[in-house]
């Protein structure tokens, strides 16, 4: 079978939890920013954005079937049109599970001529794993992706929401052993995005 046909052939998305098997899981703290975000807008749809955000630091850092489905149930939507949001954009973790630390590995071209596929076959190597992988401890996911406008710290990668670069083996070594006791930077990264929300919508 060729690529294509199997290109449009093959839908892995997982499928949406029927209504009556929903569990709702947000916190209170995560219900009550989603409310006072509703507050700012004319109506529930303009909340998708944040309130993904929300649930994804509320389900650990993954949007499964069943958080998609809890933002669009919070928000009256279905869950087509909050799913089609949640996977247009690369910073939504919908493919897969991700562990508690995405560490992001820039291969364009500036970190490229820089030496970024050294430093992924090392982490590669160092964490048993390749991209779009996670460790078997649940702790690292390796990722790729594009130009991180950091151009001149090349080779870069992006953990959370920290840069850094350059970086060779030694700089890996320290950041690994410095990220296995430190707090999760997935849910950290998102929890930092959803206040940036709410403080942008605070009244001035
Ligand atoms: S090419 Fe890596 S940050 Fe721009």
């Amino acid at each position: 079978m060729s690529d294509l046909i199997q290109l449009g052939a093959v839908n892995e998305r997982p499928k949406a939890p029927r209504g009556e098997d929903l569990q709702l899981k947000f916190s209170e703290k995560a219900i009550a920013q989603l409310d006072a975000l509703k507050a700012h807008y004319p109506e529930e749809k303009a909340c998708i954005l944040p309130g993904l955000w929300i649930a994804q630091r509320e389900y650990g850092g993954t949007l499964t079937a069943e958080a998609i489905a809890e933002v669009a149930h919070r928000l009256h939507r279905s869950y087509a049109e909050v799913e089609g949001v949640a996977t247009f954009y690369s910073m939504y973790n919908t493919a897969h599970a991700v562990g508690a630390h995405m560490i992001e590995v820039c291969t364009c071209l500036s970190c490229h001529v820089c030496g970024a596929y050294r430093v992924a076959d090392y982490l590669k190597e160092k964490l048993g794993v390749g991209f779009g992988e996670t460790t078997p401890d649940g702790l690292f996911t390796l990722h790729e992706v594009e130009c991180l406008n950091a151009c001149d710290r090349a080779p870069l990668l992006q953990v959370g929401d920290q840069y850094y670069g350059p970086v060779g083996p030694a700089e890996i070594d320290a950041l690994l052993e410095k990220l296995r006791t430190s707090p999760p930077t997935v849910t950290q990264l998102a929890d930092e995005i959803v206040k940036v929300h709410l403080k942008a919508e605070e009244p001035r």
